[in-house]
């Protein structure tokens, strides 16, 4: 019987693609600290929890399929500290930021159409994309430049009768990097010329250190109505789990048109909505915290790289990620060998190559995502375990 050749030439996920060989470092006894993935390790607020402790009902029912009312009122709530004031018709709450990505894709593309987007990027878009038979084209951005945005003609250059939006995550995933005001503008210039869609996943809109100031791409208010957000409490309140995310846009044909898809998938787990739903009374302080936290870890792992013969990487601003430049001429095997060859004390690393967040052949070979979601004495221990782990590969393998 024959597969699909949307599923045959779709990837698996660069960042879980390892995960085997690590299940087997644990079986053999082997500590593994993970700095592949971007599971935040903040407690999730207890209001979480007690809003689904005090849900009662005797029967489980679904809910509406743009969400529950009170999730809804409370994200719009939430977006008018971002001076955005959203109606019920402008915002539907998704299986996580995952699926409000796929559900705007499916929305906005016809088979064959083009999504431009910067490099290296969320790996994850590529399949998404692949879901709805369309393309990721990327332009790309660079290390030594922070990876902010090439100049207007390189990102023009990539248009074409098949390009149906721009999209970027701000800040970052994998680069770290916090989009200026003037970078959107330019966007946005780009989407009202061309007559595009801007699609911003914001998903770790509140991850942005040394007091930089965030700009929204919901500040573009004259172009307002080609915005897409695309947005997740995973990371905002460390809930991965829940699966609780949005599309929001002032353009209400495109939500309206979502609104197919949503009904077709029924809704969004109930429980989870309840819970989310209560997150809006989160104190500011604990965003404070959060982010000073997230911030020292940065700091820590810049500082542990730092001290790393060979690699380079600059320090990110936003979000929990840095793509660091290894000494080593193929990361993947790099990454691979820390899991099958090397220990230290019973303990190793886990990293993921960078390869897979660029959609060009042969980028990114020597580089690795690192995230910083482990608290600081793990991620110091973690840090040292790489820098052993590369003196190692480079006397042994390369
Ligand atoms: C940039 C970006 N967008 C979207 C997502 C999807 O997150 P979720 O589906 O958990 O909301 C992630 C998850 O890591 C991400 O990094």
């Amino acid at each position: 019987m024959k597969l699909s050749n949307r599923i045959l030439n779709m990837q698996f996920s660069p960042i879980r693609k390892l995960a085997p060989y690590a299940a087997e470092a644990k079986k053999r006894g082997i500590k593994v600290y993970h700095l592949n993935i971007g599971q935040p390790d903040v407690k999730t607020p207890d209001l979480f929890f007690k809003a689904i402790e005090n849900f009662k009902t005797t029967v489980l029912a679904y809910t509406e399929s743009q969400g529950m009312d009170e999730l809804q009122e409370s994200f719009i709530e939430y977006y008018k500290k971002w001076d955005t004031e959203f109606t019920k018709d402008e915002l539907v709450i998704t299986n996580g930021g995952s699926e409000a990505i796929m559900l705007t894709f499916m929305t906005i593309c016809d088979p064959g159409d083009e999504i431009i987007s910067p490099e290296p990027f969320y790996t994850n878009y590529n399949g998404f994309a692949q879901t709805a038979s369309a393309k990721m084209v990327p332009y790309l951005t660079k290390a030594e430049d922070g990876f902010h945005l090439p100049d207007r003609e390189v990102i023009e250059s990539k248009i074409t009768d098949r390009t149906r939006a721009l999209m970027i995550s701000n800040p970052g995933n994998p680069t770290g990097t916090v989009y200026t005001a003037e970078e959107l503008r330019l966007l946005g210039d780009i989407a009202k010329e061309h007559d595009l869609y801007l699609i911003a996943d914001e998903v770790y809109r509140e991850f942005v250190y040394d007091g930089l100031k965030y700009t929204s791409t919901l500040s573009l208010k004259d172009i307002i109505d080609r915005v897409i957000i695309v947005d997740s409490i995973s990371k905002r309140y460390s809930a991965c789990g829940a699966r609780i995310g949005l599309v929001a846009s002032k353009n209400k044909e495109f939500i309206h048109n979502v609104m197919k898809l949503c009904q077709s998938r029924l809704c969004v787990p109930t429980v989870e909505q309840i819970g989310a739903a209560a997150l809006k009374d989160t104190p500011e302080s604990y965003f404070i915290e959060t982010r000073a936290e997230y911030q020292k870890r940065r700091d820590i792992l810049m500082e542990g790289l730092g001290k790393i013969p060979g690699v380079i990487c600059k320090k990110p601003t936003g979000a929990f990620y840095v793509v660091a430049k290894l000494p080593v001429k193929n990361a993947e095997n790099f990454a691979k060998f820390l899991l099958t060859d090397f220990e230290k004390d019973g303990k190793t690393v886990m990293v993921a190559p960078a390869n897979g967040f660029y959609a060009t052949p042969g980028l990114g070979e020597d580089e690795v995502r690192i995230s910083y979601c482990l608290n600081c004495d793990d991620l110091k221990a973690a840090v040292e375990l790489l820098k052993a782990a590369i003196e190692e590969y480079k006397k042994t393998r390369e």
